[in-house]
């Protein structure tokens, strides 16, 4: 059976190129996207996928509002630094059409509770924002641990440093109790941390040849990705273009292949007790150190081979159009 996905998105930039990835490739079907708060408001992060599906000619696939905060909070305000990186809207400050859908009536945590009983061994999960729907869909129905087969996350970085702190990335430092309690779930993990995606970087040299292809599906995105290269070099974050964190999570979730993996039982840090700006990082657990482990971490890759694989994908996409 073909692998039945779940995206669980705060729709950014990446998240956005993500979602067109995740629509175009042949290798599984994308069966709901959820709404997640990191890059945008939970709403706003809603509203970015009805219109970037609408964009696409996929208004089959239905988005479901997650929480709103994490788990440890009742109030979430986006942060001034992803505001820059990902534009005010999210979307590079592109102006995207508004979908004439609304979100499902269902929630994300029940959705994905719903999707783990049908689908079991054939469901993979994949957030590239925080995990707190995971989380709190776990808390709702613990069978669903024992249900769900694969997660494949984008957060966290084990051998390099933050994009946050020193220590802690972006999606793991919104929620780290959250994603300490997926550590511990006993699902099985892939871990897509910045070690592997801040060594695959798309150039303006890709985005030129969608502005080539003449249409609007492929120059909105054009555009929407060349504001984020832009904010990567002018916060300095990468002078050789821009990170591919969240379709790269895709791509490796369903085409692990050309991935070095070390095998690990995962930790994050939250308690009082850890240094505050350690909070939020992603490490081997000594307590399980020891024990079997169903979760690893990539740690290197064939950048070249998931760089070509997402331009296929994405420039057969937009030729359609
Ligand atoms: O640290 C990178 C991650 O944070 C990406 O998923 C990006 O979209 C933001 O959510
Ligand atoms: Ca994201």
């Amino acid at each position: 059976m073909t692998k039945k996905i779940i995206l669980d998105l705060d729709t950014g930039v990446d998240d956005a190129l993500a979602l067109a990835y995740s629509v175009a490739t042949p290798k599984a079907e994308l069966i709901g996207v959820l709404a997640s708060y990191g890059n945008v408001l939970t709403e706003k992060s809603a509203e970015n996928s009805l219109s970037l599906l609408e964009l696409l000619n996929q208004t089959n696939i239905p988005v479901f509002l997650g929480e709103k905060h994490s788990s440890t909070t009742d109030n979430f305000e986006v942060m001034e630094i992803s505001q820059k990186i990902h534009g005010k809207n999210g979307v590079g400050n592109v102006n995207l059409t508004q979908a004439k859908r609304q979100p499902e009536k269902m929630s994300a945590v029940d959705f994905i509770i719903d999707a783990a009983h049908k689908y079991k061994d054939d469901l993979i999960l994949i957030p590239t924002g925080p995990q707190t729907n995971l989380d709190a869909a776990i808390k709702k129905d613990p069978s669903i641990t024992k249900l769900i087969k694969k997660v494949c996350f984008m957060g966290g970085a084990l051998t390099v440093p933050g994009n946050v702190t020193a220590f802690t990335e972006a999606n793991i430092s919104q929620d780290p109790v959250a994603a300490d309690n997926v550590c511990h779930s006993g699902i099985p993990l892939t871990m897509v941390g910045l070690d592997v995606t801040l060594r695959t970087l798309l150039t303006k040299n890709e985005t030129k040849k969608w502005r080539n292809l003449n249409n609007n599906v492929a120059t909105t995105y054009a555009d929407i990705t060349d504001y984020y290269i832009d904010a990567y070099y002018e916060l300095n974050i990468n002078k050789n273009g821009c990170a591919l964190h969240d379709p790269l999570t895709v791509a490796i979730a369903l085409d692990p292949s050309h991935v070095q993996f070390t095998a690990l039982n995962l930790k994050v840090t939250h308690d009082d007790k850890d240094n505050p700006s350690d909070i939020g990082r992603t490490i081997g657990d000594l307590d399980n150190l020891t024990k079997p482990t169903n979760t690893r971490v990539a740690i290197n890759l064939d950048a070249n081979y998931y760089l070509n694989d997402f331009m296929d994908t994405l420039t057969t996409l937009f030729k359609k159009f």
